[in-house]
């Protein structure tokens, strides 16, 4: 198969795209998880086009979002596109299930179990016959690796009875970003570096509190205003702040601090099982460090990771 590299290649793709889409469809619902990341976006887009409001994007909101992220996906997909969205609100659902668990593997089981809830309980609003939609690329089918483990909805129960659509199967991911662009979405959802499917909830350790969530929260947008401003966007591979559940002594307005640190990690890779450590100009990190101790409650310090995978992997949980 040719490689998607032309808008002009898109446009075919996405033509052909859409007469198989209807075919398949016919006039059933589609239900579709519309995380806001790239691979769910660009699909959502394509059958916005093909069968309109016959799909319903359920956008689940579990608190572990990034700033801004459930804001832009009501804005493109519902004001703009004029998607089917359901906004689903589960913040404190998800927040309160979580609190005390500090075990990381324990965190990605209750948030990933409880999106499948959330999600099933969506999926029983659709009445008749249905349809699924996944943003499987072709990467996905050759090694399940670790990047969308926790992506998925499959573990939907059985009585459930959808049929897979699957557009996006036999694209990489440049491919899928092509096509993505194709359809007129913005370049910050499709240039958009990877982002774990427990969200922030990875980069806020141990057990989680709302207060140190939102210092993630915080830190974060900055560290992406910042690269974004700086031209590093779309050139780093992927880059984040982590709020560690820990706290030391410092120094504001000449009174005595104990607060937390934020540790910046920004790393590039081909494909994530190792990684090496972007040479972020220093004064840029000295910006950045102005700014999040500035700007962040809670916050005395700022730290950056210098650890290549491995021995560190890139999340610090
Ligand atoms: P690590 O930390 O294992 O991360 O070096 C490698 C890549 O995988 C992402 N990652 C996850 N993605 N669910 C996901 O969907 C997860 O639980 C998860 N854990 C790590 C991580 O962001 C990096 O891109």
């Amino acid at each position: 198969m040719e490689r998607i590299e032309t808008p002009a290649l898109a446009q075919a793709f996405i033509d052909e795209q859409i007469a198989a889409l209807r075919a398949q469809i016919g006039s059933g619902k589609v239900l579709l998880a519309l995380s806001g990341g790239v691979d769910s976006s660009v699909l959502a887009a394509l059958l916005v086009k093909a069968v309109g409001k016959q799909l319903v994007c359920v956008h689940v909101n579990h608190g572990l979002l990034r700033k801004g992220e459930p804001e832009q996906v009501i804005q493109v997909f519902r004001d703009e596109m004029d998607a089917n969205l359901v906004y689903v609100d589960a913040v404190d659902r998800f927040l309160d299930k979580l609190v005390g668990v500090a075990d990381p593997e324990q965190k990605r089981k209750i948030i990933g179990a409880e999106f499948i809830r959330v999600f099933e309980e969506e999926a029983r609003k659709l009445d008749g016959n249905g349809f699924l939609a996944q943003g499987t690329i072709y990467p996905d089918i050759l090694e399940s690796g670790p990047v969308k483990s926790h992506h998925n909805v499959g573990g939907l129960p059985d009585d459930l009875n959808f049929e897979l659509v699957e557009p996006l199967k036999f694209l990489f991911k440049d491919e899928v970003r092509v096509v993505g662009k194709a359809l007129g979405l913005p370049d910050n959802m499709v240039y958009r570096q990877p982002f774990p499917g427990p969200g922030l909830g990875v980069r806020c350790t141990g057990a989680i509190t709302r207060d140190r969530l939102e210092a993630v929260r915080e830190s974060d947008a900055i560290l992406r205003e910042e690269f974004a401003k700086h031209g590093l966007e779309g050139k780093v591979w992927q880059y984040f702040t982590v709020v560690p559940d820990f706290k030391s002594t410092g120094v504001k307005d000449g009174v005595r601090s104990y607060e937390w640190p934020v540790i910046l990690r920004a790393v590039n890779t081909r494909d994530a099982m190792t990684a090496t450590v972007e040479p972020v100009p220093f004064d840029l990190l000295e910006h950045i460090t102005k700014r999040i101790t500035a700007e962040v409650p809670g916050v005395n310090r700022v730290l950056y990771d210098l650890t290549p995978k491995p021995t560190g992997t890139i999340e610090w949980e």
